[in-house]
């Protein structure tokens, strides 16, 4: 037997500085927040969910877990025994630990590359809508997960072969290309409609490059831009577009020095007409680093 998992449910990162966590998240992001912990913990949200984001004191600077959604139990311990047979030790969570991620029931598991996994079953749902002071027209969340995540692998073609046959993701598409003189080869998964849920590449220095959220209009790109350059957050890339999800956004760095994506305008994928293909680029326009743009050291504009 085999079953998938729903989508990508809450995505958990350790940090050094909560302070500079929470005014980056509520005040550059616009996510909300749901809760707070007695350590410092925070909880945050971008849809109905009572929480998606967990923002938890420690050292690490990284993503500290992944949550996956699972229709239900019979579904879980399908997917619990496939990793099993395969290998993979699953350990399943305390009820302190379940209501910690908020969902009814949760196992964990280390994916190939090393991720830190979880899937759960049943997530609770917050009392209030959702409502940003400042991303006003709200995310795309809901059934199409909290966001994306571009995640290290120890090799590609293990992990893409592990979400494949353990998770039930379907292959979205590839993107090799050079950037800067880096090759680059990306592999992008989906669980739902949304383009990727996960992606990967090969190994990387911390376990997560970038996760994304998505906005549900194309100017909170532009003033979620402002906004990162107000709070002095540092620009990675340039408002761009890429190919194969066609998201238009751009890339900074959290406070904890990895990565976050702010988009609009994602594709959506139907399964039963999709054909993974290949992309020789990775943007069709703009992703610039800011520093490329400028005129080389003595030159005049
Ligand atoms: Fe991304």
């Amino acid at each position: 037997m085999s079953a998938s998992v729903q989508q990508l449910g809450y995505l958990v990162f350790e940090v050094s500085n909560l302070e500079a966590w929470e005014g980056f998240a509520t005040g550059v992001l616009g996510l909300t927040i749901a809760r707070r912990g007695g350590d410092g913990t925070l909880a945050l949200r971008n849809d109905s969910w009572a929480q998606r984001f967990v923002v938890r004191p420690g050292p690490a600077d990284d993503l500290a877990a992944l949550g996956w959604q699972c229709a239900d139990d019979a579904a879980l311990d399908v997917i619990t025994a496939n990793l099993r047979a395969g290998g993979v030790d699953v350990t399943e969570g305390s009820p302190a630990d379940a209501a910690d991620r908020r969902v009814r029931r949760l196992v964990r598991f280390t994916d190939p590359g090393g991720i830190p996994s979880e899937l759960f079953v049943d997530p609770a749902r917050a009392e209030q809508p959702f409502a940003s002071a400042v991303v006003r027209s709200g995310f795309v969340a809901e059934d199409a997960g909290a966001g994306h995540a571009v995640v290290s692998a120890r090799a590609q073609a293990e992990s893409q072969d592990f979400y494949t046959r353990m998770l039930g993701l379907r292959l979205s598409d590839h993107i090799r290309c050079t950037i800067h003189g880096y090759p680059v080869d990306i592999a992008f998964m989906h669980a739902n409609k949304r383009h990727h849920s996960i992606a990967f590449g090969n190994q990387q220095k911390k376990r997560i490059h970038h996760f994304m959220v998505e906005a549900r209009a194309m100017d909170e790109v532009g003033l979620a831009f402002d906004r990162a350059l107000r709070a002095g957050v540092k620009i990675m890339q340039t408002i761009g577009r890429h190919p194969n999800d066609q998201m238009l956004s751009f890339y900074a760095k959290t406070p904890s020095g990895f990565q976050f994506e702010f988009g609009w305008g994602g594709r959506e994928i139907d399964d039963a007409t999709w054909q993974p293909t290949s992309y020789d680029r990775i943007s069709d326009w703009g992703h610039h680093p800011p520093q490329f743009l400028l005129p080389p050291p003595g030159e005049k504009r």
